[in-house]
């Protein structure tokens, strides 16, 4: 394979937000792997000098995590070099070709404002930059079922479907990954992960910070663009979906494409959206603005093995933790044997998934209290999964793509099915729902899964969690 590996990265958008938060400190940890030894072109409109780019990757990694090698940083730093121009200039790309010298196979790295993927692809394609390239794309990849399908119609257009890498960070997460892993590799699960047995399953990906100095990239997202059809979702494919026929992950990617394809099409009482207070008064936002910071949903996935299970998502910046987790509840025993199961209004068996902070995954039971009565407790048992060296998301995923390994980035139809989940309620929906700062969102989200026991907030308090 090693011929097929990418000899150039081209970083469109390398002084924006992204490249310096996330960026740049995996090209560091890249080279400190020794995986990254290609020249590294980075584009963007201001006219910077080299040596400003370099102070910005400097300052990316000090901040990212500390400079812990100094050779590597100068080994970074001289694989760079700087292309200043306009996305819609074809001299922009002229000027790239140049920069790229000798190099066949570049992988040109989109991370720039969404409403600029197409122009950007199309210049590759007029310059005739895109043969045996590889274009990976940021998401969101479209804002919605139309505009993702212009957009994949413009990729394929100037690169086949496995050049095209679309970037869902979540996908390159530890413990999203073992998602897959633990649901497989186990025998234990399967007989009990249907509708038969489960009640009901909800993920919460919570965040006690607002949008920061991203306020204007917000007022085009809102929560449900910006985390739900995509992490979220991802998440419930993994979750949801039927054994993969082989090892290749295609089969993986199939079977998830099909999850998507069976989750019924939400409708506006479906969901609830909320706001935090003050969000109205950050940067870049419309003091009438109707987006939404937060959102609960109800979803159902149309299948033999989920029929009638209830998925609950919800997301939300401003709420009281910064937590992912996902909780699968179990329906109760057939008879209420014990006096204290009957009326406990506590979880008694449920799988739990915390997929961050300090990823782990407990698994809950009754057990009898020492005593003359029949009473009992939730216990967990509990398995801690933090590893050192894990690497970091988007490492990970750019050496996937520049290996050309396709297996954790999104295909065409899975992207547009998800978006096709969520597409008639980003039309249609109910007003935003104002929410304290620090709290779990509007109450009028709790609403949704009242009949369900209600929302299980995951407190980052201890290490065991919960
Ligand atoms: C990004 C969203 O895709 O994911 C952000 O744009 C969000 O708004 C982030 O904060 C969450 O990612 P993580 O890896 O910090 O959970």
């Amino acid at each position: 394979m090693a011929d097929s590996r990418s000899d150039a990265l081209v970083l469109f958008g390398v002084t924006g937000d992204l490249a310096h938060k996330m960026i740049f400190p995996s090209l560091y940890a890249m080279v400190k792997r020794g995986t990254l030894n290609v020249p590294v072109v980075g584009v963007a409109f201001p006219k910077w000098t080299l040596a400003r780019l370099h102070k910005r990757v400097t300052d990316s990694i000090r901040h990212g995590g500390g400079i812990d090698n100094k050779r590597a940083l100068q080994k970074l730093l001289s694989l760079f070099q700087y292309v200043s121009g306009d996305y819609n200039d074809p001299a922009t790309f002229a000027a790239i070709k140049t920069a790229l010298g000798s190099a066949r196979r570049p992988a040109y790295y989109l991370a720039i404002p969404p409403a600029l993927f197409g122009t950007v692809i199309q210049g590759l394609g007029s310059a005739r930059m895109a043969d045996h390239g590889r274009v990976i794309v940021e998401k969101p990849f479209g804002r919605d079922l139309a505009s993702a399908r212009e957009l994949n119609r413009i990729a394929q257009s100037v690169f086949p479907e496995d050049s095209i890498f679309r970037i869902d960070h979540y996908l390159g997460k530890e413990a999203i990954m073992n998602i897959l892993y633990f649901r497989f590799a186990n025998s234990f699960l399967e007989p009990i992960w249907n509708r038969n047995y489960i009640a009901s399953v909800q993920i919460t990906l919570a965040e006690n910070f607002g949008v920061e100095d991203r306020g204007a990239f917000y007022e085009t997202a809102g929560c449900l663009r910006d985390v739900i059809q995509n992490h979220l979702f991802q998440i419930v494919a993994l979750l949801a979906m039927e054994a993969p026929s082989g090892r290749d992950f295609g089969a993986v990617q199939a079977e998830k494409a099909k999850v998507f394809k069976a989750m019924r099409p939400l409708q506006p009482n479906d969901l609830v959206r909320g706001q935090y207070a003050g969000y109205r008064r950050e940067i870049g936002v419309a003091k009438n603005s109707d987006v939404e910071t937060f959102c609960a949903l109800r979803l159902s996935i149309d299948s033999w093995r989920w029929d009638g299970v209830p998925w609950y998502l919800r997301s939300g910046k401003y709420l009281a933790d910064t937590a992912t987790e996902i909780l699968v509840e179990l329906k109760p025993p057939p008879q209420r044997l014990f006096a204290d199961s009957v009326s406990a209004a506590e979880r008694s068996n449920y799988l739990r998934f915390r997929l961050a902070p300090a990823a782990a995954i407990a698994l809950a039971a009754r057990v009898k209290l020492a005593g003359e009565e029949f009473t009992g407790e939730t216990r967990e048992l509990y398995l801690s999964e933090e590893q050192p060296g894990e690497e970091a998301p988007y490492e990970r995923l750019l050496g996937d793509a520049m290996m050309g390994d396709g297996a954790l980035f999104t295909r065409e139809d899975s992207v547009e099915a998800a978006w096709a989940v969520v597409d008639q309620v980003l039309k249609k929906h109910h007003r935003v729902r104002p929410y304290r700062r620090c709290g779990w969102g509007p109450k009028e989200a709790d609403a949704i899964i009242a009949a369900d026991g209600g929302w299980h907030n995951p407190i980052v308090t201890k290490s065991s969690g919960g």
